[in-house]
């Protein structure tokens, strides 16, 4: 099934139809209060009042010309200023293909830089399918070396991730972890599900012990896995952590009662509110992490409310 739904998410054919059906928008509103960026605000000005940061992202992938990434790069600058004018704690998160990676790594990078610069908080540069890995650690590297406004997505699924990870520390990085989102050879990732969640906790203790160090900016524990957040909790009391030396970052509209639950207890949660109208591979990756959903479209389980 997941294989399925991640075949589904590539498909330009059904990418073209399914979007125009009544049901499957209807089934979206569960994980995004709105196509609009007016929309996103307002659910990031009502998430702060329950004491929640939000990251947001305008969905969208790879691109037919450079115009359209200077399009996104605009969207973007705008949403930068309205997040300035709105005092809103915001951040964007941004995917290198949409800022056209495709054409060439210096436009992506050009592009970046500009975002980089609009902003004191930081932009968050999506991780996505491994082909793209190497070219988007190069650009983070890059862009840091002017701007350290910058945060890196890194996933657990990849066998490289911790051979990354160490190269990456001396730049005393942000760093997003989450388990992966596409599908993948067993080449380049694990195919078992235990293996992914192992080293996803060891990297989260790397992550926490470079920010005891002092050499990790901002480590984001990014997962709905409520063992695994137990898990990662208890071992950041064991290491002396304290509870703000490190995030949770969620989806929006998955596992909301553990959102709050976090929140009451003290720890930093960012929610991240996906808007626009190219929904369609993004909506069918969100299925296949949990193919349940696709039965479950019209009500969310009881975890989700709230
Ligand atoms: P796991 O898949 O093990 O799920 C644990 C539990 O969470 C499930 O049993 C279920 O209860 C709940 N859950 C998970 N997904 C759900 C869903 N869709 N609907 C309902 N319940 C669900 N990936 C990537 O490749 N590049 C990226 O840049 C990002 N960025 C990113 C940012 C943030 C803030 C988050 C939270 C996630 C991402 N991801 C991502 C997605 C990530 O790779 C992963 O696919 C999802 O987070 C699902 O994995 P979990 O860690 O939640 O665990």
């Amino acid at each position: 099934m997941r294989k399925a739904l991640l075949w589904a998410s590539t498909n330009p054919f059904l990418a073209e139809r399914l979007p125009r059906m009544r049901f499957v928008k209807r089934a979206t509103s569960r994980f995004m209060p709105g196509e609009s960026w007016e929309e996103a605000l307002t659910e990031a000005d009502r998430l702060s009042t329950r004491g929640m940061g939000t990251l947001v992202t305008l969905l969208g992938e790879n691109l037919d010309s450079i115009d359209q990434a200077d399009a996104v790069l605009d969207e973007y600058l705008g949403v930068l200023q309205d997040v300035s004018d709105a005092g809103v704690d915001l951040e964007i998160s941004v995917k290198l293909t949409q800022l056209g990676l495709d054409f060439g790594p210096e436009v992506a990078q050009e592009r970046l830089s500009r975002l980089a610069e609009a902003t004191q908080s930081l932009v968050w540069i999506d991780m996505e399918s491994s082909d793209y890995v190497d070219v988007t650690l190069e650009i983070f590297r890059n862009v840091m070396s002017t701007n350290r406004n910058l945060g890196l997505c890194l996933q657990s699924y990849l066998r490289r991730t911790e051979d990354d990870l160490d190269n990456l520390l001396p730049l005393d990085p942000s760093i997003r972890l989450v388990k992966g989102a596409y599908n993948e050879t067993r080449e380049v990732a694990y195919p078992d599900k235990r293996e992914v969640d192992d080293h996803y906790f060891t990297l989260s203790r790397t992550l926490l012990k470079a920010r005891l160090n002092g050499g990790m900016a901002r480590p984001v524990i990014a997962t709905h896995d409520t063992r695994m957040i137990e898990s990662v909790n208890r071992m950041a009391v064991e290491l002396g952590a304290d509870k703000d030396d490190y995030e949770f970052a969620m989806l929006y509209g998955i596992e909301r009662q553990e959102q709050n639950r976090l929140v009451t207890s003290g720890h930093v949660v960012r929610v991240l509110i996906s808007y626009g109208s190219s929904w369609f591979p993004w909506y069918m990756r969100r299925l296949a992490e949990r193919p349940a959903n696709c039965l479950l479209y019209t009500s969310p389980s009881p975890r989700d409310r709230g």
